[in-house]
């Protein structure tokens, strides 16, 4: 079985190439299933400045894994940096050994720094390493990707722009504009339940917010906006294979 966290689909399409056998992290968490045993788990997920989202990282904390061979798939935009050591950090607090940690470069959706339309343009060759992966996994090889100092360098960068961001920038990026028509999708999407209708427009609860930007890029109305300057207010991205409704299955908390 394959466990993933999407807001965009990147992870949804990876973890469906990897295992038949896919479970959404969010619904997870929303359930009271703790215990899940397999021949091989897998773990895919959204890097968010190369940590994993939190819900994640809970995920990680409060579930037991019973399997001989558990493989990490951090996927990534741009700069992956010292991501394996953080998911590697988490998983040995948390009492879990992964065999194998492997990144996968995919479409970058973090709007502040990416065109959309820029991104979708560009070939990754996610299939071509998805297929090594694969193989991979089903050799059941035993690999953590290796860390460089310029990896770690890359990271205490993203720490300093992030401290040069207002304080919570990153948790409540979002709001609703006066395009929001409340057609709800924001709310669907959302793997935090964050959002609600309210007075025919989407109100955001920032608490459990993961910052992974869904409700943007599923808005038909560009109706969600930043509260930090993007690069393309009008290009939104999702995953060529994935559809809205596979997102709201994956993330729904309503109902
Ligand atoms: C808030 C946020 C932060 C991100 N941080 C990074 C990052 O530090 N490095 C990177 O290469 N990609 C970063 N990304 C890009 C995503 O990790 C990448 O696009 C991922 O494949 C999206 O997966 P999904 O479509 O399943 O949500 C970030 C995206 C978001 C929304």
């Amino acid at each position: 079985m394959v466990f993933y966290f999407t807001a965009t689909g990147n992870c949804l399409y990876a973890a469906r190439q990897l295992d038949k056998n896919t479970m959404s992290i969010p619904q997870v968490m929303r359930s009271r299933l703790r215990h899940f045993s397999d021949d091989a788990i897998g773990i895919v997920y959204p890097i968010f400045g190369h940590r994993p989202p939190e819900l994640v990282r809970r995920f990680l904390r409060e579930v037991t894994l019973d399997t001989p061979y558990l493989y990490i798939i951090p996927t990534y935009g741009a700069r992956h940096a010292n991501a394996v050591d953080i998911v590697s950090d988490i998983c040995r607090e948390a009492g879990k050994t992964p065999a194998y940690i492997h990144t996968l470069l995919m479409v970058d959706n973090y709007l502040p720094a990416f065109d959309m339309d820029e991104q979708r343009a560009m070939d990754k060759h996610v299939d071509e390493q998805l297929a090594g992966i694969k193989a991979d996994i089903g050799a059941g090889k035993h690999y953590i990707e290796p860390v460089t100092d310029a990896d770690r360098e890359a990271h205490e960068q993203f720490l300093a722009y992030e401290k040069s961001l207002p304080s919570d920038t990153l948790n409540g990026l979002v709001y609703a504009t006066d395009r929001c028509i409340g057609c709800g999708v924001c709310s669907r999407v959302c793997p935090g339940g964050c959002i609600h209708m309210a007075g025919g427009r989407a109100v955001f609860d920032y608490t459990n917010c993961q910052g992974c930007l869904a409700c943007a890029h599923a808005c038909t109305q560009r109706a969600i906006a930043l509260r930090i300057p993007e690069r393309n207010p009008n290009a939104r991205y999702r995953n060529e294979h994935v559809t809205v409704q596979d997102i709201i299955y994956a993330n729904n908390q309503l109902g």
